[in-house]
């Protein structure tokens, strides 16, 4: 069945908060509940509106593989836990010592690579390995998913520090050698608040008609 004739996603989907504020108050929730799981009309309408994402010519690539049992979580949390652990202390622990706002980052992020295999739900997006800009097709989807679920009050991280070395988690989970993971997203509901992440002003990051000219204040 090419991708034209696949049926059509549930239309309208279920309310939940406004996309503007869902938007606004989506940010890196690395400590989930471990105990409270994840409906499964949730899980099934995050993945719906995955799949609303755009893609080159709407060729949809992307396979979600959906990590809800128990031991396959535990898994491929200490095969995150491993390559996560070396890589951020190796890369942020000094700096850290010296700027509060990396060691807030640094901790956080250990703190989840020690309880990754504990969120209620891992979901991985993969598609075909080396195929050239297919990430553009990955990111869009995950924005989707991860703005779905702040919708439905659940939090969600991006993560893809396992990309360093992601034979272990395909292996725990029987993934194909042609087939590519492109991150492992922690979903569940939040233990910490939301809040309007920390970003740089658009008058920062924006040019009007010619590089470097700025847009006018409002
Ligand atoms: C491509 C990408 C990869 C990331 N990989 C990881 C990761 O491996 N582990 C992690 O804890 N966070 C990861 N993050 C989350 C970022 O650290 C986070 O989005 C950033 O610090 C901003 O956090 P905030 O949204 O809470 O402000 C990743 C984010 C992106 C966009």
């Amino acid at each position: 069945m090419s991708s034209a004739d696949a049926p059509r996603v549930r239309i309208p989907p279920p309310s939940g908060v406004d996309a503007l504020e869902a938007i606004w108050t989506t940010r890196a929730m690395r400590r989930l509940d471990p105990l409270r799981p994840v409906p499964d009309e949730d899980l099934r309408l995050i993945l719906e509106a995955a799949s609303m994402a755009p893609s080159g010519g709407n060729s949809q690539p992307v396979r979600w593989l959906v990590v809800r049992d128990a031991e396959l979580r535990r898994r491929v949390g200490e095969a995150y836990r491993g390559v996560a652990r070396r890589t951020f202390l190796t890369n942020y622990e000094e700096a850290a010592r010296k700027d509060e706002s990396v060691a807030r980052l640094l901790a956080s992020a250990l703190h989840l690579a020690d309880h990754m295999g504990e969120a209620p739900l891992l979901l991985i997006p993969c598609a075909p390995a080396g195929r050239i800009r297919i990430e553009g097709a990955v990111f869009p989807a995950i924005q989707n998913l991860m703005i779905a679920a702040r919708a439905r009050g659940l939090g969600s991280t991006l993560t893809s520090v396992h990309r360093d070395d992601e034979q272990p988690v395909k292996d725990i989970l029987g993934i194909p050698a042609d087939i590519q993971t492109f991150a492992i997203i922690p979903v569940g509901y939040p233990r910490g608040r939301w809040g309007a992440p920390s970003r740089l002003p658009v008058t920062e990051t924006t040019y009007l008609d010619r590089w470097g000219e700025p847009l006018p204040r409002p």
